[in-house]
């Protein structure tokens, strides 16, 4: 395919992380995969808040009591997996992520609209088993809002469109980028 180069599929990757942070709350969302205490492997959305490409970071925002704190407690890694259908791309990110619950999280719940608030602390703690559907309330509590930071290690760019191709971005390479075998 002409006018084919890594670069354009980095700038193409990024694009899409800024429409998806763009879009409405629950267009907004990134399959997070982590692995938890026990091995096993542990799939879930979450709603992308902000990107930063000069870092190479993204953020979202969890609750301290949900497993995937704790997993990422253990095991401060984890992928992220987008596709993009119109597009035909699939992007797998591989992320290192620091779990934020400090002076600097606790400055964006102020920022945080109160039907999101709710989604941090519930009592009991989300998770554990209650007797009824609605046993449960939520605290809005800001000692359970998490910003996780996530530094991207890699991105693996799959495009279906036509002739399949991929490749290889690293941030150890400074993110030249290398094709790979679709
Ligand atoms: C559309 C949508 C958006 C979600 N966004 C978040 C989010 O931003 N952060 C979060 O921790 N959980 C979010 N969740 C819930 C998680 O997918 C998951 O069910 C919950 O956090 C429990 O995860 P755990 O197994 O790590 O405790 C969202 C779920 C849906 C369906």
């Amino acid at each position: 395919m002409k006018g084919l180069s890594l670069v354009s599929l980095l700038d193409q990757s990024w694009a899409i992380l800024k429409t998806l942070q763009s879009a409405k709350r629950y267009e907004r969302t990134i399959t997070l995969a982590t692995v938890d205490l026990r091995s096993q492997p542990q799939a879930c959305l979450v709603v992308l808040r902000s990107i930063n490409r000069a870092n190479g970071e993204f953020e979202f925002h969890t609750d301290a009591d949900s497993l995937k704190f704790a997993s990422l407690k253990k095991e401060p890694k984890a992928q992220i997996l987008i596709w993009r259908p119109e597009l035909s791309v699939q992007l797998r990110i591989s992320v290192e992520i620091d779990l934020q619950c400090d002076d600097e999280s606790r400055k964006l719940w102020a920022q945080v609209p109160r039907p999101s608030q709710i989604s941090y602390g519930k009592s009991p703690p989300t998770g554990r088993p209650i007797s009824a559907p609605f046993e449960y309330e939520n605290m809005a509590s800001i000692d359970k809002f998490v910003v996780a930071r996530c530094t991207i290690q890699k991105i693996d760019f799959l495009s279906l469109s036509q002739a399949h191709h991929r490749a290889q971005f690293l941030r150890t390479d400074n993110w030249a980028g290398q094709w790979i075998s679709p």
